[in-house]
């Protein structure tokens, strides 16, 4: 099966990830990790100027602009902490994917080592960008941490047993739902920045690395689609069956940790 040129799309490999994005309050404020609940939620305070503060480092610079920020609306402090919520869920279940199934897949096909590693080194690098997120701005993690444990080391377990072709379906499956889920919500944070500029209001420097920290994350996982192709990941009997099953799985964790 040929590999699949439209996934090449822009690799824009960006800086690591900035060590303060959309923080809600002041940001001398620093005592940040005390409450399981949205940060997001600070904004409602009348005094505070944006919901998406500029970090200021040691809180003593001048602000860039005059331009106010808009705060965040309800639905847009939800819709933020679900995304970091189902990413920090999604990004443990692909480490521990990649767990179950690399001993399995290298002591068959010792030659897959160094991929199955490279693979799993970017999942671990997303996991640890999303719990630094989740952390900061409180965001609860998902309570259903220990079933998708579970799953995720079954369904790498499983692929793995049935085959390096299942195991790379399994990779194209995931990736293909997680790929599209990325772009959506850049789509969306994106849709609010432009929204902002429209309205003139200042966007904060942080919330345009969150995007680009996802878009980072997006195209690392594009990767891993093309990786798992080329690995004959289509070989896979039912491959159909296969990938169906797992990118419905995908749909229904995401929907689900996006709100328990
Ligand atoms: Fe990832
Ligand atoms: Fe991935």
């Amino acid at each position: 099966m040929a590999s699949r040129p439209v996934l090449r799309t822009a690799r824009v490999l960006l800086p690591a990830t900035p060590s303060r994005l959309f923080s809600t309050t002041a940001p001398t404020t620093s005592t940040t990790t005390s409450s399981s609940s949205s940060s997001f939620s600070s904004s409602s305070s009348p005094t505070s100027p944006s919901s998406i503060s500029q970090p200021k480092g040691d809180g003593q610079q001048p602000p860039k602009s005059t331009k106010g920020r808009k705060p965040l609306t309800p639905e847009q402090r939800t819709m933020l902490s679900r995304a970091l919520r189902v990413n920090q869920a999604g990004e443990l279940a692909a480490t521990l994917i990649y767990t179950a199934q690399t001993p399995l897949v290298v002591s068959r096909e010792p030659h897959l080592r160094p991929l199955m590693q490279h693979m799993y080194d970017q999942e671990e690098g997303h996991l640890r960008t999303f719990n630094e997120l989740i952390h900061r701005h409180r965001v609860r993690p998902t309570a259903l941490y220990p079933l998708w444990q579970v799953l995720a080391t079954g369904l790498g377990w499983t692929t793995a047993m049935l085959g390096r072709e299942a195991a790379m379906a399994c990779t194209e499956a995931v990736e293909t739902e997680i790929g599209g889920h990325y772009n959506g919500q850049i789509r969306d944070l994106l849709a609010m920045v432009e929204g902002w500029e429209r309205e003139g209001y200042e966007v904060g420097e942080e919330f345009r690395s969150l995007i680009e920290t996802l878009r980072k994350t997006r195209d690392e996982e594009l990767e891993h689609l093309d990786h798992a192709v080329e690995h004959d990941a289509r070989k896979a009997e039912p491959h159909w069956l296969l990938t169906g099953i797992i990118r419905l799985g995908c749909r229904g964790a995401i929907w689900v940790s996006e709100r328990v």
